[in-house]
């Protein structure tokens, strides 16, 4: 269904528009057979379609600024000496994707300098569209987004990732999730961190954490985050970046609690 953007801008129109062409090529493509290989590891996959998905997003943005910086998840970095930099991911959830199950997005981030400017998120499945421009608000689809209001984090519904080397437990990954799990706290894993920081932002879950993260898994979904009232630091509370190795991200009521629950005993 078509809708009017909310945000009227030339570099949010191109990333939206490169959102798109790649959204109906995995939408068009989902449920047929395609070509699946292992990576870093037997299940840290990539298919035909994150490579033709990401051609496509590149060529569209270097069709119109052909100078600047490309960071992707599958390619080698486009470097250059512009203060621009897109950060690509052609499919958030590869795993989903492989195993037909419609929760992945592609997620494209523009950067100037180390500071992000827009913000794009888009599953093609649901023909959401979840997109932030720096200072104008977070929007999904027509509708601007914010944060939910909860203040009592045992009331919270949180979602959480777990990095492909678990086994040799980064940062203590499985005990914390131990710690929310045994407050019985409810917690989803969706196995895409563009949509988790995305519903965060639009109030449909009330925290995300994670460790491990890659630029191009957060880049985009933390402005949208941020645009709508939420906040986003490390394991520590410190800022975020996009080289964090650890992320809390939330509607900023419950963060000290969430800071608390991980770093804390049990
Ligand atoms: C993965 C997803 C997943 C997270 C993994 C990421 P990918 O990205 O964001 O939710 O738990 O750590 O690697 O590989 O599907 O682009
Ligand atoms: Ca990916």
């Amino acid at each position: 269904m078509p809708f009017e953007f909310k945000i009227n801008s030339k570099l949010l129109n191109i990333t939206i528009n490169s959102a798109q062409k790649a959204g109906k090529i995995l939408k068009d493509n989902f449920l047929t057979d395609y070509k699946i290989t292992s990576k870093t590891s037997l299940n840290d996959l990539v298919t035909e379609y994150d490579l033709k998905a990401e051609k496509i997003i590149v060529e569209n943005i270097l069709s119109v600024f052909p100078d600047h910086q490309i960071l992707t998840e599958e390619s080698d970095p486009k470097l250059s000496d512009s203060e621009y930099k897109w950060i690509i991911d052609p499919i958030d959830g590869t795993v989903n994707f492989a195993h037909k199950l419609p929760i992945f997005s592609i997620s494209i981030a523009l950067f100037k300098e180390d500071q992000p400017l827009i913000g794009v998120v888009f599953n093609p499945i649901t023909d959401e569209l979840f997109y932030a421009e720096k200072g104008k608000g977070a929007y999904l689809n027509e509708r601007s987004i914010k944060v939910s209001n909860l203040s009592n984090y045992m009331k919270a519904l949180l979602v959480t990732g777990f990095p492909y080397n678990s086994d040799k437990n980064p940062m203590n990954a499985i005990e914390v999730f131990g710690k929310v799990i045994r407050k019985g706290i409810p917690v989803r894993r969706l196995g895409s961190a563009a949509l988790d920081l995305a519903f965060v932002a639009a109030g449909r879950l009330d925290g995300f954490w994670e460790v491990g993260l890659k630029p191009w898994d957060v880049a985009a979904g933390m402005l949208i985050l941020k645009e709508a009232g939420g906040i986003i630091t490390d394991y520590e509370g410190k800022d975020f970046t996009i080289n964090s190795q650890s992320l809390l991200a939330s509607n900023g009521s419950i963060h000290n609690d969430l800071l608390g629950l991980i770093n804390g005993g049990h």
